[in-house]
């Protein structure tokens, strides 16, 4: 399987505003971006690490996918994400070797990716994802 590296990590935050005082204007790292992601009652900063990107990932819904994370488990690291080269053929050879998936197919991302998880079961309690860059 072709990994290229780490994508981003995605970290949940309690507050957005405060991790932006952090990380832009304390750490001094770029911001890249913010995204309002309604349906998924998410808000979404993504700040230039380098290499990796950092997205930061707010609820702004309890019942959101991060609202339930930070009840259970609180804020931090909620999943690393990786880039492949063809999210298909990465996603038929994990199937292949029995890996368990939450995502069965690849579906689209931010910024014209295709992205697709991995069940934290199988990455030993971390929520991986799979992200293939668009192509242009
Ligand atoms: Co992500």
């Amino acid at each position: 399987m072709n990994t290229m590296g780490i994508h981003h990590l995605g970290i949940a935050v309690e507050d957005l505003d405060a991790a932006l005082r952090l990380y832009r204007d304390t750490l001094g790292m770029r911001l890249k971006r913010t995204e309002e992601l309604p349906d998924r009652g998410l808000e979404v900063a993504v700040i230039d690490g380098g290499g990796a990107e950092l997205e930061l990932l707010a609820s702004v819904r309890e019942d959101s996918v991060i609202g339930r994370f930070i009840a259970r488990r609180g804020a931090g690291i909620h999943h690393v994400a990786l880039r492949v080269s063809d999210i298909d053929a990465a996603l038929a050879e994990l199937r292949g070797r029995g890996v368990r998936l939450v995502d069965q197919a690849a579906r689209p991302g931010a910024g014209g990716t295709r992205v697709a998880f991995v069940h934290p079961e199988a990455g030993q309690g971390v929520l991986i994802e799979l992200v293939e860059e668009g192509r242009a």
